[in-house]
């Protein structure tokens, strides 16, 4: 699979760089070169001859060959992957990266590469939660490099919680699936989609839902990993996304994100509305907050518009549109009903049925039915998964 592919693999001073042995096997085992940078503090937890024993190539750790003198081109190196990935990325070479410094052959060689960048954090909880790293993280995303995120669990300092560099199994997983992808979907420009509405009942109250946006965002990052430019318009939700060829547009009501698709929908090649839409809303918003008064209270509500319909409506002959059907019975019949009116190419369908299906879960099993009538299931999984294989999909559907 990583056939041919060249790797740059930074190693900076963390106990997670012992791990990196494993990483290089497996990257090794798949057909990919590999050469190894390290920042002085890194040869403290995994060795020089380890590393370039593993690699089968020299590990680089100076601006020069203190044996002949010789001066190590940080530039070639750069030039030389196809990919660099930093793992582990401690706060202090994050903190360097985020902000242009190149005090070593890591980050000079950072500076100088034109390949997509990786990076897989790994320090302290306490440190991995620090408002400095969140801002340099999300400083680094919109640099357009790819955080593979910390996972929980136990960690050097006897502590348990977030900060676990991920295994190398997910490391390699990542980089398999990004050399897949890789340009699959460059010129296109995607809408989507994502997360809850909330409609006002007053200035305190809403009628909302339990989406949390996750669905949406990992197809928003899936496009963007294979080289899309996307539109993401997402109601209230705490998922976070930075890339440089992502527009994020925030709104909160049913009637703002039609607002917002019919103002992009005519410049995208395509869009997918995992948004939870709220089918109604409050007939009057009351100015003041409402005062608790009688046993019962009544609101009335009116229609929403159907912001996917509404746009399938205006769907040209080079666009596609896909959407989902969240059901509790008879999935595929009303599934292949929405298909239908709403003018689409594929719906993702998913049932409450299914453990660990539909809202606020990290995982999904889902239906696709398509334009053509045919049906395809999948086993649950995570919603990265998910994300990904609706996409493998419609590519070939497009096709
Ligand atoms: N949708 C939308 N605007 C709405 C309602 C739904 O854009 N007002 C979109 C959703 O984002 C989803 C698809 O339409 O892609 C189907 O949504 P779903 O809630 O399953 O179905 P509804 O059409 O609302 O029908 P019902 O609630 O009767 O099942």
């Amino acid at each position: 699979m990583l056939k041919g592919k060249r790797i740059v693999i930074g190693i900076t001073g963390g106990i997670a760089a012992y791990k990196i042995a494993f990483l290089i096997r497996i990257l090794k085992s798949k057909g990919a070169e590999v050469k190894c940078i390290l920042t002085p503090a890194s040869s403290d937890f995994i060795t020089p001859l380890t590393v370039s024993t593993l690699s089968q190539n020299p590990a680089y750790i100076n601006f020069w060959n203190k044996e002949n003198g010789a001066w190590t081109n940080h530039v070639e190196l750069g030039a030389w992957g196809d990919l660099m990935l930093i793992a582990p990325l401690t706060a202090n070479t994050l903190a360097k990266i985020a902000n242009g410094f190149c005090d070593n052959l890591l980050t000079a060689t950072y500076l100088s590469a034109k390949c997509p960048v990786m990076v897989a954090p790994a320090m302290d909880l306490d440190m991995y939660d620090h408002f400095t790293t969140h801002e340099n993280l999300k400083a680094i995303e919109k640099h357009g490099i790819k955080v593979i995120p910390a996972e929980d669990g136990f960690l050097a300092s006897g502590l348990i919680g977030k900060g676990r560099m991920a295994e190398p199994e997910t490391i390699a997983e990542e980089i398999e699936r990004f050399f897949v992808n890789e340009l699959s979907m460059k010129g296109q420009r995607v809408l989507i989609t994502a997360g809850p509405t909330y409609e006002a009942i007053d200035p305190v109250r809403f009628i909302g839902n339990h989406s949390s946006g996750k669905m949406g965002f990992a197809l928003a990052e899936n496009c963007l990993e294979r080289g899309a430019e996307v539109v993401l318009i997402t109601g209230p939700t705490q998922c976070e996304l930075n890339h440089q060829n992502l527009t994020r547009i925030d709104i909160r009501t049913a009637e703002e994100m039609l607002a917002a698709a019919q103002k992009h929908f005519p410049d995208c090649s395509g869009g997918i509305f995992a948004a939870a839409v709220s089918d109604y809303r409050p007939k009057e918003i009351a100015d003041q907050k409402i005062k608790k008064s009688d046993d019962e209270m009544h609101i009335e509500m009116v229609k929403n518009p159907d912001v996917l319909q509404t746009i399938g409506k205006t769907k040209a002959d080079h666009q596609w549109l896909v959407g989902f059907a969240l059901e509790t019975n008879d999935a595929i019949k009303h599934g292949a009903g929405k298909l239908k009116k709403k003018n689409l190419d594929l719906i993702v369908i998913n049932t409450l049925e299914d453990e660990g299906a539909g809202f606020g879960h990290d995982t999904n099993k889902i239906t696709l039915l398509d334009f053509n009538n045919k049906t395809t299931k999948f086993e649950l999984s995570s919603k990265k998964v998910v994300a990904n294989n609706i996409l493998d999909y419609l590519l070939t559907l497009k096709k």
